[in-house]
């Protein structure tokens, strides 16, 4: 089975976006484990959060995870910010964290023509100090779970992608 592509980071430095831009590059299709959550219990995340708690969410993360490593290959894996955590991650495939800045996600975030909609649907991106101390708490763990580190900051979503497929 061909390996796939799993990118992990903090929320809103742009997994879909350079999902999508793989997409473009190859012949591959793109799943999100955020999706794939929401699609199973019917139900948004916010919502998912809001009626059972985070613990619950991370129980149905690390479900989506042993699907995806029993069932998926040969795909692109967009992951939740938290997905990182979950037991056998790099089972599931190469592992890409796609870094930035906290300020240039932040500012990417509130930017955004639909910024309301991405705070929002976000429950753990509640005010900027909130993210920044959870984006601070995670940095050294993101880095030792990826085989390799994408600059996004400072890159194109065109040229991060050549980079992810020449790294792979
Ligand atoms: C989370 C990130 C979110 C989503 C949930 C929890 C996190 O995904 O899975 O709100 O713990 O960082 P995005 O990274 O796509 O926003």
């Amino acid at each position: 089975m061909a390996e796939n592509i799993v990118l992990i980071g903090f929320m809103g430095v742009g997994k879909g976006a350079i999902a999508r831009e793989l997409v473009r590059q190859t012949d591959l299709f793109a799943l999100d484990t955020d999706d794939l959550i929401e699609s199973m219990e019917n139900r948004k995340i916010k919502k998912i959060f809001k009626e059972e708690g985070e613990e619950y969410f991370r129980k149905l993360e690390q479900k989506c995870a042993n699907w995806l490593c029993k069932n998926v290959s040969s795909s692109i894996i967009s992951t939740g910010g938290g997905f990182y955590k979950v037991e056998n991650l790099e089972k599931i495939g190469t592992i890409i964290l796609l870094d930035a800045s906290f300020d240039w996600i932040y500012n990417r975030i509130v930017n955004a023509e639909n910024a309301q909609k991405k705070l929002k649907k976000r429950p753990l991106f509640n005010s900027y100090d909130q993210a920044k101390a959870l984006y601070d708490s995670r940095q050294k763990a993101y880095k030792k779970a990826a085989k390799t580190v994408i600059d996004v900051e400072n890159s194109s979503p065109e040229e991060a992608v050549k980079t992810i497929l020449k790294s792979l």
